[in-house]
């Protein structure tokens, strides 16, 4: 039986990635604050997104999570929110295609901006100054007033994100997301591609659908569904006092909700059977992400499974397998054989980016794209192996030409990187390799459909 749960039970469990807050009355008076203000988003759309994830988890819909490495304040404007959002969209449509099922959109977006630290500090010269751990925490800036973690930074990061929801929002049902406009958009990227040859035939079968449903009279005045998307937030719950202050009942179910954001994740580094993130996850009703990396042992993760989502409910949880594009092979099969062994009903997405990273020569923080797309494939091929579905994607990305990832189509060079690289966190795929992803993930799920196609035509 597990102990009694409550929004501040993980305070007494072992905690990992804590920020040295100095003026701990000024924390506890910005936590008051933020429990006094008004619920991001609401439990009904909570579990909506539960649902949708049932649904992945069946085989039956396939889940596109992206979006910013770490939100920022300096990057934060309308501009930036509609591109990315707009991508997400062209990404979307295009793995509809691929997929032939519902395309599930969630946003690392309005609300992802604590960062998990591979060290407590950071140095250069003789200088040694505490890490920056997001906006939400403290400033990128290497300097040391700056690195001091300022809780008045927890009352921005929800205003942001409360005016970056409304906007998407606005975005989501306003018109803006038009299936028409969202594969115009495509065409355009089509057409300056250096790959357009090979992405031509994707769309221009998206173009006869469109035609031939706007013939049989499906226009996007006469259904919602052309004209709106149902778009999902999501970021690493990882600053608990936070995610503690904003999670409250839900006055239907009486249930815990943490209305942040809908969707919340555990990260690489901060889950730990016994540790705090896990104790505070278990209890809300939110669907639930658990970062899978090289060092997740299979016992383990049965028994994180069963502590976040005893009853083993479709939809609470998702595994995000982030294992580096050589260490697919190695280390997903097992993991998947166990969950299956055990009969847990799980989410299973590929997060292509955070075992890809490596330092270029000339010092910048990077990921070659031939490795993302290389995960990703191994992704597929195991889970086809092991008769498992393969049920999303979660990447990093952005809606505008940053020069972050090496390679794609564009083949930004080492050379490149400086020229726009602003990310405050780690390298986000910009809008082109975003969606040449999406167009190389959608001839996956094409040939994955025949796969299963022929299977089940053979077994008929
Ligand atoms: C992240 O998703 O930004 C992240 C830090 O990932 P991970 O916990 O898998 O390293
Ligand atoms: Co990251």
């Amino acid at each position: 039986m597990a102990a009694k749960w409550a929004p501040d039970s993980w305070r007494s469990r072992p905690i990992q990635q804590v920020p040295d807050y100095p003026n701990q009355l000024a924390l506890k008076a910005a936590e008051a604050r933020l429990r006094k203000f008004p619920p991001l988003v609401f439990a009904g759309e909570a579990r909506q997104l539960k649902s949708h994830l049932a649904k992945v988890a069946a085989g039956k819909a396939f889940l596109l999570q992206g979006g910013d490495c770490a939100e920022s304040f300096a990057e934060f404007g309308a501009d930036n929110i509609r591109d990315t959002f707009r991508v997400i969209l062209q990404m979307a449509a295009v793995l509809t295609f691929g997929a032939g099922m519902p395309i599930v959109k969630v946003g690392r977006m309005a609300g992802q901006f604590a960062k998990p630290r591979s060290s407590g500090t950071e140095k250069k010269g003789e200088v040694e100054l505490p890490s920056y751990r997001g906006d939400i925490v403290n400033g990128m800036e290497f300097d040391a007033a700056t690195r001091v973690p300022d809780p008045e930074r927890q009352i921005q990061a929800y205003n942001q994100a409360a005016a970056t929801l409304n906007l998407v929002r606005a975005f989501a049902t306003g018109g803006y997301a038009d299936l028409h406009s969202v594969h115009r958009w495509n065409l355009g990227f089509v057409k300056n591609s250096p790959e357009s040859a090979r992405w031509e035939d994707i769309s221009n079968r998206i173009t006869e659908a469109l035609d031939f449903m706007e013939a049989c009279g499906v226009t996007p005045d006469q259904s919602e569904q052309l004209r709106t998307v149902e778009f999902y937030t999501s970021h690493e719950a990882l600053l608990l006092g936070y995610e503690e202050a904003l999670t409250r009942v839900d006055s239907t179910s009486g249930s815990w909700v943490d209305t942040s954001a809908h969707m919340l994740w555990i990260g690489d580094r901060t889950r730990q059977l016994d540790g705090a993130h896990v104790e505070f996850l278990r209890g809300v009703i939110n669907p639930v992400g658990l970062k899978c990396g090289p060092t997740s042992d299979p016992d383990t993760l049965l028994r994180l499974i069963d502590t976040l989502n005893p009853d083993n409910k479709a939809g609470k949880v998702t595994l995000y397998s982030r294992m580096g594009a050589d260490k697919v092979e190695q280390h997903l099969p097992q993991l998947i054989r166990a969950v299956q062994r055990a009969g847990k009903v799980v989410v299973w997405s590929c997060d292509p980016m955070h075992g890809n990273t490596l330092t270029s020569s000339n010092g910048y923080k990077t990921r070659p794209f031939d490795r993302i797309l290389r995960e990703v494939r191994q992704f597929f091929e195991v889970h086809a192996a092991e008769g498992s579905y393969a049920g999303g994607i979660h990447v990093e990305m952005t809606g505008s030409e940053v020069t972050e990832c090496l390679g794609g189509a564009q083949a930004i060079a080492e050379t490149d990187l400086s020229d726009r690289y602003h990310t405050h966190c780690d390298p986000r795929l910009n809008a082109s390799q975003a969606l040449e992803l999406a167009f190389l993930v959608a001839e996956m799920l094409k040939k994955e459909r025949i796969r299963v196609g022929t299977r089940l035509a053979e077994a008929s």
